[in-house]
């Protein structure tokens, strides 16, 4: 049986499951950010404003990802869960990177299993286009394999991304006079 450019059921439910994970741990760093911003500002008014840009916009991608993968999930049929999280209240900006840098690290691993399921698990003619055919779909409108995985591509590669940029402002935190972790 020929296969299509779609993700079999039970690979679209394990992948909304990874994603739904994916969206707590991106709030978890939209919540992040600003208070690693506030500590750079109360320790040093000097703060290179470098560091804070790029503080914020890690922000502001994080918050892009959550919208990016609430969509995918709405694509793969699943439903997206949004929760409020509580995190421990930390004073050192050390503290705050390193639990960052867990949540990029997290993002990326999400993603890219995410990503090796839809690779792993694609639809036959016969099955896909027989089910949604008998319950009136078009198929047409099923989000296609190729189109996940490259969405799932770009957040990993962003993740990446922001994982190593982290680890730089760990380092330049370290090496500042007044600023080394106590
Ligand atoms: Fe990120």
């Amino acid at each position: 049986m020929a296969k299509i450019d779609r993700i079999t059921e039970e690979g679209k439910e394990a992948i909304v499951d990874l994603l739904n994970k994916g969206i707590h741990a991106e709030y978890g760093m939209v919540m992040n950010y600003p208070r690693i911003i506030d500590q750079i500002s109360n320790i040093d008014e000097s703060q290179s404003e470098e560091f804070i840009n790029g503080a914020e916009r890690f922000g502001k991608d994080s918050f892009r990802h959550s919208t990016i993968v609430a969509k995918l999930i709405e694509e793969l049929g699943g439903e997206p869960e949004f929760e409020m999280l509580t995190i421990d209240r930390m004073v050192d900006i050390h503290s705050l990177l390193i639990a960052q840098l867990g949540y990029e690290k997290l993002a990326e691993s999400l993603y890219k299993e995410a990503r090796l399921i839809a690779q792993n698990n694609q639809a036959k003619a016969k099955g896909l286009f027989g089910k949604l055919m008998s319950i009136g779909e078009d198929p047409k409108k099923d989000v296609s394999r190729s189109e996940v995985i490259e969405k799932l591509k770009r957040l990993e590669l962003d993740e990446v991304g922001h994982a190593k940029r982290v680890e730089t402002m760990l380092i330049q935190i370290n090496i500042e006079p007044g600023k080394k972790d106590s």
